[in-house]
């Protein structure tokens, strides 16, 4: 396992030129100790598989149904077809625009499960929430329903993406990340999970904050959003991993 994972997600960005010039920017990127992937729109993720190859390769959401006439929907046995390793479930755009509910996210985790995708299970509270002495609660609920019930040798990773953090450039204080990555932590442990799955911290992360994050016991990584969409930050948000987990 490695000692670190960096993940991009592109969100709704890019042309297919765009795709492929930014794949082709990071695509010589090799630290030891980091794994590190991108999860393209729809639309580009052969062009991310043919220049990356499918190991860092995953998809943004998938469908919570199987065999059902869903237009627009794109299932997991597709995924699969394409190769990709991960999918993003749970992540709060979606929670909150989308209408994915905590039931449709473990629905989302188990189809993924079942064709061998590793789910990228997203968790995290509102400002609201935060401020009403909630965060604790909401996460761990959150992670209840996704994984309660698993098997213990359950291949998933969980980011830790706090609504208020995402796109503001407002980024938790190492203290909240690492407060709340350790009660994931304890969480996925009591749910009898491995206590090695690997925790990222998503939200505002950038160069000049992710080796802070990434020095903390339980960020193992990072979710990255805005910063991934430009090669050379997310480049050197790598580079941070493989150094601070070096140490
Ligand atoms: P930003 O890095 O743009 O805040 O987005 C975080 C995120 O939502 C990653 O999934």
């Amino acid at each position: 396992m490695p000692n670190a994972l960096v993940i991009g997600n592109w969100k709704m960005w890019g042309s297919r030129e765009q795709a492929k010039a930014l794949v082709s920017s990071v695509a010589g990127l090799n630290q030891s100790g980091v794994e590190w992937g991108v999860c393209p729109p729809f639309p580009y993720l052969q062009i991310a598989i043919d220049q990356l190859g499918c190991d860092r390769v995953g998809a943004q959401t998938v469908s919570a149904d199987q065999d059902v006439p869903h237009t627009g929907d794109v299932s997991a046995e597709m995924l699969a077809d394409l190769g990709l390793r991960w999918v993003i479930v749970g992540h709060s755009e979606r929670r909150a625009d989308r209408c994915e509910t905590d039931d449709v996210v473990r629905a989302q985790v188990e189809r993924a499960l079942s064709q061998g995708l590793v789910p990228i299970v997203c968790v995290g509270e509102t400002l609201d929430q935060r401020n009403a002495g909630e965060a604790e609660a909401v996460v761990i609920a959150q992670l209840d329903a996704a994984l309660r019930g698993l098997a213990s040798n359950t291949d998933l990773v969980v980011a830790y993406e706090p609504v208020w953090a995402i796109g503001t450039g407002v980024v938790a204080t190492p203290e909240q990340a690492q407060a709340m990555h350790a009660v994931v932590r304890q969480r996925v442990k009591d749910l009898g999970l491995s206590g090695d799955i690997l925790l990222l911290y998503g939200g505002s992360v950038k160069p000049d904050n992710a080796e802070g994050l990434f020095a903390l016991a339980d960020v193992d990584g990072a979710l990255v959003g805005g910063a991934s969409i430009d090669a050379q930050a997310f480049l050197a948000i790598v580079e941070a991993a493989a150094a601070a987990k070096a140490e």
